[in-house]
């Protein structure tokens, strides 16, 4: 390699630096839940309060590198360069310098730290509209600092204007893509067919409204050059999984399949569906505020990811521990350095990790055939149809309850019976699938209301009162520790309650301190505890938290202690907080990295 990641990392980060900016490191993958995006897709994104104008501990200038997840593309992962996560170097200027210096210093990365050739490099402007001028000074500057005249476009607003899609009150503006030939070897490269970007600086000057765009004070800059795309450049080479990010685990999928990565054709794209959604997998649950797969939101496409991974496992002819092989080598060898959490939590993905796998290999196998199966009687009715009304025209979707049944019965993900459709050029009738589901949840509701509601004889009053304050203790900590805060074990007795749940560290005294006034106040106020049953998609959407594991369409209870604690839960409760004495935490215990563990008591 001519340059490594690790040494990748170190130049842009020492660049920046010397151009009077803080390294502020690099923060967690998942979504603050501010702005409704899931997973962080771009560097700027914990940046939002800053470039609003917010005042930022670290000054004016800050720069990093982030890791981001981005699944709208999942489908085209398996070529050289789609990858679910993937990292961004990035730096900002918070209302500090603006189109001259940024333009000089990216070409001055560009050509000097980084060596690409200057009469090669391509940049965009924006064309303007009615909503903002043309860019033309940042044109003029770009040839002032070096670019040729005839490599500078300028675009319109679909190709040179950033900002998060889907959301409104955040900050955008007209941006400046650079462009690289693809194939650095290629004699004459043409623009835009030979070229990709490979990053881009932001004027963020405007906010979005629910109608258009208002002027921010700030005039900020906010850049992103893809790392992994970076590092491939400067190697001169063109696909992705050759860089040392991916090739020892590439190497490992060799070994442990006994296929040659280099032959090409199905085995080498499995190889890379199991190497990327394996790293965005390790990245996901080894996050600071780690996420398990679900069947609701980000635990879901995780789940998806882990699924499609093991999947691909088995068309490559090996068990889904080779997962866990790869995860090893992601943590140990190629991303411990730069994210030591992960070498911390180490164990702990690699169990959650397995127990996905075994979960879904327990079925998986069934599942397949059930779908081979679908497909064979469509194919039978086909033929047989075909033979008596030569105008047939043949039937080409496996019908929704058929998808539902695979869903419910064996956990395929409705995108994985797509997929596993289209490999037929068959499709799902979606709509279908989306009725069965709901005839399902019906049918459930049904039997739940029927059900005895009972069960409190066979616990303690201590017992009870220990589950509601278990809930509070929950709501207390994501408060004070952090609102990605999860349940991750609970276990009760007469004297005591016991609860894991996901955070890095343990709680300072004050922190202590200031979760038992929370849940103290809770028990002062004497709030009911109000249960109501309802299907677990409008116990989501209603802000309820628990452990996401049941079935979509299923009914589940849920517990309101006011607005301070909301659940999904069995129970059993007291009638209001009023009962549980007084909340004291007694002991810290770490269970596993990542992972702490409070036991707490009421008196
Ligand atoms: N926020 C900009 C991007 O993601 C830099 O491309």
């Amino acid at each position: 390699m001519k340059i490594t990641s690790a040494q990748l990392r170190r130049k842009w980060i020492e660049f920046y630096e010397s151009k009077g900016h803080v390294n502020i490191g690099a923060v967690s993958l998942i979504g603050d839940g501010s702005t409704g995006v899931m997973f962080n897709v771009a560097g700027m994104q914990p940046l939002m309060p800053y470039l609003l104008g917010r005042k930022h501990p670290k000054g004016k200038r800050l720069c990093n590198v982030q890791g981001c997840v981005r699944t709208v593309d999942i489908d085209a992962v398996g070529d050289a360069s789609h990858f679910t996560f993937f990292e961004m170097m990035g730096n900002w200027s918070l209302g500090d310098y603006f189109k001259t210096e940024k333009t000089a210093w990216s070409f001055e990365m560009l050509t000097k730290v980084f060596g690409l050739d200057k009469d090669k490099l391509c940049a965009t402007v924006f064309e303007g509209n009615s909503a903002a001028p043309r860019d033309s000074e940042t044109a003029k500057l770009l040839e002032k600092a070096g670019v040729l005249p005839e490599h500078v476009f300028y675009l319109p607003k679909s190709d040179n204007w950033w900002e998060l899609e889907g959301t409104v009150g955040t900050p955008c503006g007209p941006d400046n893509e650079w462009f690289y030939p693809l194939d650095v070897e290629k004699k004459n490269p043409v623009f835009p067919d030979d070229y990709v970007e490979i990053g881009n600086d932001v004027y963020m000057q405007y906010k979005k409204t629910e109608t258009g765009y208002e002027p921010l004070e700030n005039k900020n800059v906010d850049t992103g050059f893809g790392f992994d795309r970076m590092l491939l450049f400067l190697n001169g080479l063109s696909d992705g999984y050759m860089t040392d990010l991916f090739l020892p685990v590439i190497e490992e999928l060799e070994r442990v399949s006994g296929k040659k990565y280099s032959d090409g054709g199905e085995d080498r794209k499995a190889m890379r569906i199991i190497a990327d959604h394996t790293r965005t997998t390790v990245m996901l649950i080894g996050d600071a505020q780690g996420i398990l797969p679900s069947n609701t939101g980000a635990g879901y496409i995780l789940r998806r990811l882990m699924r499609r991974a093991i999947r691909y496992c088995r068309q490559l002819g090996i068990e889904s521990s080779a997962m866990l092989g790869a995860a090893k080598i992601f943590i140990e060898k190629i991303y411990g350095d730069a994210y030591p959490l992960l070498l911390e939590k180490e164990e702990y993905i690699l169990d959650e990790i397995k127990r996905e796998a075994d979960r879904f290999e327990a079925t998986l196998a069934q599942g397949i055939r059930e779908f081979d199966k679908c497909v064979i009687s469509l194919e039978r009715k086909n033929e047989f149809m075909a033979k008596s009304n030569p105008a047939y025209v043949k039937e080409s979707v496996i019908g929704g309850k058929q998808a539902f049944r695979l869903y419910d019965t064996y956990g395929f993900p409705l995108e994985l019976t797509e997929e596993l459709a289209a490999e037929h050029g068959l499709t799902v009738d979606k709509n279908g699938f989306d009725e069965a589901f709901k005839e399902h949840r019906e049918k459930s509701r049904v039997l739940a209301a029927g059900q005895f509601k009972g069960g409190l004889e066979s616990h303690s009053e201590a017992a009870t009162r220990y589950h509601t304050a278990t809930h509070l203790l929950n709501a207390a900590l994501k408060i004070v520790c952090s609102p990605d805060v999860q349940q991750k074990g609970s276990n009760i007795n007469e004297e005591r309650l016991r609860f894991d749940f996901n955070f890095a560290r343990k709680l300072t005294d004050e922190e202590v301190a200031e979760v038992e006034k929370l849940v103290n106040a809770q028990i002062e106020k004497n709030v009911p505890v109000v249960m109501k049953e309802m299907s677990l998609e409008e116990a989501k959407e209603g802000g309820f938290v628990g452990v996401f594991d049941s079935k979509y369409g299923e009914v589940v209870k849920t517990y309101s202690i006011g607005e301070f604690s909301k659940e999904i839960c069995g129970g059993p409760h007291v009638a209001s907080t009023g009962e549980l004495g007084t909340f004291k935490i007694a002991k810290q215990e770490n269970v596993s990295a990542g992972i702490k563990r409070i036991k707490a008591i009421l008196k």
